[in-house]
């Protein structure tokens, strides 16, 4: 007989038809992507086995990403200008192994803490490479950071005043620098950090300093915003510390080493509201060091006329650096249509552990070639508030529940800024450059928050009075 079996292997295959009702600002069925990318690895790493191994959600950072982002920022920079030093921004991200990749790299610690000084030492970072910056440094961490040799960053007077008391009564001459804050005519100016230039407070500091004993000024320190878009406002930033660093150093007799020009380079994130695509928006590194290398360049003419050597450039990059060096792999938990017609999806990562998600429009990547027409779709996160917004607006095919989904990047705030909210925080974990895998933060458990609290005696027995009955259970009524 012959084979009665059909043929199905021409046939299409099925897929759910959905209506797309347009609305304003929406992409139409012709605009939107049928092609998402999609990824099954990190770093050579499947991410199936990174689940199975590790959990959902997972952040995941790639030691190799954190690496090549300071080696080309550096080579950005010290093939424009002859002294360059970088700093790692520790609020940015100080996951020991974060911090150690780049210290293996050659950079300094930026910190504005005593946690965040005492987390630097505690790696390995010695007290004359690291920047002191912050409103808030307490006497104690003061002392230990003038003993130890760190570069202090005097933020306000009280500081000063504490700062010379300190180094008077351990007869120790101390190098400081300033903080200052001005408008670049881009930025909105920090003003609320450091000292003034345009209303003549921080001539005054620097005369201060000048008169002082035991304090010599030796660097300026400023720090114009993040995600700055434009390097002209870096041109400007350095002329303006430049013009002051002439002017001080005619005046009050200081030698200046150094410039610290801070962070603020943005990284190839998706600010939300901004419409163009990252790449025609956010500048490169060498873009910006174009534009702080020329300037500098050419402002130290005239000083190396006078035989005077070229200040180092000081910087504290942050999340340019580090931001697309980290993933979140989460997973999805339900699918749901909301009353408007929208469709909305439930993840297991939410704003507590992202909270870079109020910011940004972070790329969405799935785990596998998903199929069907993609719709305007609400993520999610798990969280029982409603502030839980995962992204307000995607263009995705169907997924499934269980299927994983990889938010990036996400390297930059999340884990300083990350919350023990509802939920425990997952593990994070590092590929290293051979493709090993490595856990550097362990997941949270019950006890990661109960140990640190304290029940007093008379709170015990949540019932002391014995266990309420169970008003619904039939067997517990009387007859
Ligand atoms: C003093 C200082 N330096 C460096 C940074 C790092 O900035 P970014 O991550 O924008 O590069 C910050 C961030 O706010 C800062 O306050």
């Amino acid at each position: 007989m012959p084979d009665q079996t059909p043929d199905n292997s021409s046939k299409k295959r099925w897929i759910k038809p959905v209506i797309t009702p347009l609305r304003s600002g929406m992409l139409n069925k012709s605009g939107g992507s049928q092609n998402l990318s999609w990824t099954e690895s990190i770093d050579g790493v499947p991410i199936k086995q990174l689940v199975e191994e590790f959990g959902s959600p997972l952040f995941v950072v790639s030691e190799k990403k954190l690496r090549r982002n300071l080696q080309r920022l550096k080579h950005a920079f010290e093939s424009r200008y002859p002294e360059v030093i970088c700093a790692w921004s520790y609020k940015t991200n100080y996951l020991g192994a974060v911090c150690n990749s780049f210290h293996q790299e050659g950079a300094w610690a930026e910190v504005v803490s005593e946690f965040e000084y005492q987390k630097a030492r505690s790696l390995g970072v010695p007290g004359h490479s690291i920047l002191f910056n912050g409103p808030f440094k307490r006497p104690a961490i003061l002392e230990t950071a003038i003993i130890e040799g760190a570069r202090i960053h005097i933020d306000h007077l009280d500081e000063l005043y504490t700062l010379e008391e300190i180094a008077t009564r351990l007869r120790r001459r101390v190098n400081v620098s300033i903080r200052l804050n001005f408008d670049t005519g881009f930025t909105e100016p920090w003003s609320r950090f450091g000292f003034n230039i345009e209303n003549g407070q921080a001539r005054d500091v620097a005369w201060r300093i000048a008169s002082s004993d035991y304090l010599q000024l030796t660097g300026l320190h400023s720090h114009i915003g993040t995600f700055v878009l434009e390097p002209r406002a870096y041109q400007n930033q350095v002329t303006t510390m430049y013009q002051f660093l002439t002017e001080i150093e005619a005046q009050t007799g200081a030698v200046i080493e150094y410039i610290d020009i801070g962070g603020g380079f943005a990284s190839a994130n998706a600010l939300q509201g901004i419409y163009l695509p990252v790449e025609q928006v956010v500048p490169s590194v060498e873009q910006y060091a174009e534009a702080i290398c020329d300037t500098l360049l050419e402002l130290g003419h005239e000083r190396e006329a006078r035989g005077l050597k070229r200040p180092i450039l000081i910087l504290e990059t942050g999340r340019a650096l580090v931001d697309d060096a980290e993933s979140l792999i989460c997973s999805v938990i339900a699918n749901k249509r909301l009353p408007d017609g929208r469709r909305a999806i439930i993840v297991d990562a939410g704003v507590n552990l992202l909270f870079t998600a109020f910011w940004y429009n972070h790329k969405v990547t799935p785990t596998r070639q998903l199929e069907g027409r993609p719709e305007d779709t609400v993520i999610y996160g798990p969280l029982c508030m409603n502030i839980d917004l995962m992204r307000n607006s995607i263009m995705l095919p169907p997924v499934n529940v269980g299927d994983t989904l990889i938010f990036s990047p996400v390297g930059a705030y999340n884990h300083t800024q990350w919350l023990q909210f509802i939920e425990y925080r997952p593990n994070v974990v590092m590929i290293d450059t051979h493709e090993k895998t490595w856990l550097i933060r362990q997941a949270e458990e019950l006890s990661t928050i109960t140990d640190l609290e304290r029940l007093p005696e008379h709170l015990q027995d949540p019932y002391p009075q014995g266990e309420p009955e169970d008003i619904f259970n039939p067997l517990s009524q009387p007859d």
